[in-house]
């Protein structure tokens, strides 16, 4: 039995960007690991992504363990892309329950970036998350209920890259909003805010980072997207049936720590 028995789920951002690990066939991120958890939970998973070869790998992934998952190419930018994400996931595995908004980019790092950049990090950290939700909504309701959960990070509550902490920040507020509006439909939405984690992403930012990073971490080290996809997976499910509007760090212990204690 599968905490996610019997539920459809789709995640935004379902494959992963950069490089494998050493020994691995795919790079793993933090997307990749929410996909395979759900489907290890018993969820039929639609994976979107603006990369149909990445979704597509996330799939051959799940299919490989006899899970239930199909891809398909969405960039969150187009509010049909959004729009037609979450009629796939319904048209082929009749309905939607669960969502998780991974996408998120990281650029426009500096007050004098150009304003573009800034425009970018709003567009595909907020706006994608707002307009998949704005569609998935209706579908939970036919449902009777679900759950979403939106992936900020810590530098929403404790600085990093201009465009980014701001966007990051904007995404709390955003679920916030939504949870309480919707939370008589029966829909929780909560926030995830993950830490330093050693997935595709930071790889791909940032080369192989943990010796530069452990020693700031209380917990002394990365976290894995596997990480991030438990918390993830526990507020999907119904072991989380009383939690919404939440803002859940997963991070090591790191927001919590003083520079010069
Ligand atoms: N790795 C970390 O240290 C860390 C820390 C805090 C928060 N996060 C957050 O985790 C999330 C990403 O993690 P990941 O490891 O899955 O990253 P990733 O860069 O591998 O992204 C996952 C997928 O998103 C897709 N994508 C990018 N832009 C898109 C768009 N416009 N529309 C649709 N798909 C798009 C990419 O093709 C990729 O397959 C982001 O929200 C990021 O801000 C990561």
């Amino acid at each position: 039995m599968g905490r996610l028995d019997a539920k459809v789920m789709l995640v935004s951002g379902g494959g992963a960007d950069g490089p494998p690990q050493p020994g691995e066939k795919f790079a793993m991120g933090n997307g990749r690991a929410i996909a395979i958890a759900g489907a290890r939970q018993g969820a039929a998973v639609m994976v979107a992504d603006r990369s149909l070869a990445a979704a597509a790998e996330t799939v051959e992934m799940i299919r490989a363990e006899g899970g239930r998952a199909q891809a398909f190419e969405a960039d969150v930018r187009v509010e049909d892309s959004c729009r037609g994400a979450v009629a796939a996931a319904a048209a082929a595995f009749g309905g939607l329950h669960l969502l998780v908004n991974n996408v998120g980019i990281a650029i426009g790092h500096t007050l004098q970036s150009p304003s573009a950049e800034f425009d970018r990090a709003i567009e595909v950290n907020v706006r994608g998350h707002l307009l998949m939700m704005r569609y998935a909504i209706p579908e939970m309701i036919k449902a009777g209920g679900g759950a979403i959960v939106n992936v900020s990070s810590v530098s929403a509550v404790r600085g990093g890259g201009v465009s980014y902490a701001a966007s990051k920040a904007a995404i709390a507020g955003l679920s916030r909003a939504v949870a309480l509006a919707h939370a008589k439909d029966g829909i929780r939405v909560n926030t995830v805010l993950p830490g330093a984690i050693d997935s595709a992403m930071a790889r791909r930012l940032a080369g192989d980072r943990e010796a530069q990073v452990a020693p700031q971490i209380p917990l002394g080290r990365q976290g894995t997207p596997w990480e991030v996809a438990k918390a993830v997976l526990f507020l999907l499910s119904d072991d989380a049936s009383y939690i919404t509007a939440v803002e859940l760090l997963v991070d090591g212990g790191v927001a919590a720590r003083l520079a010069y204690a």
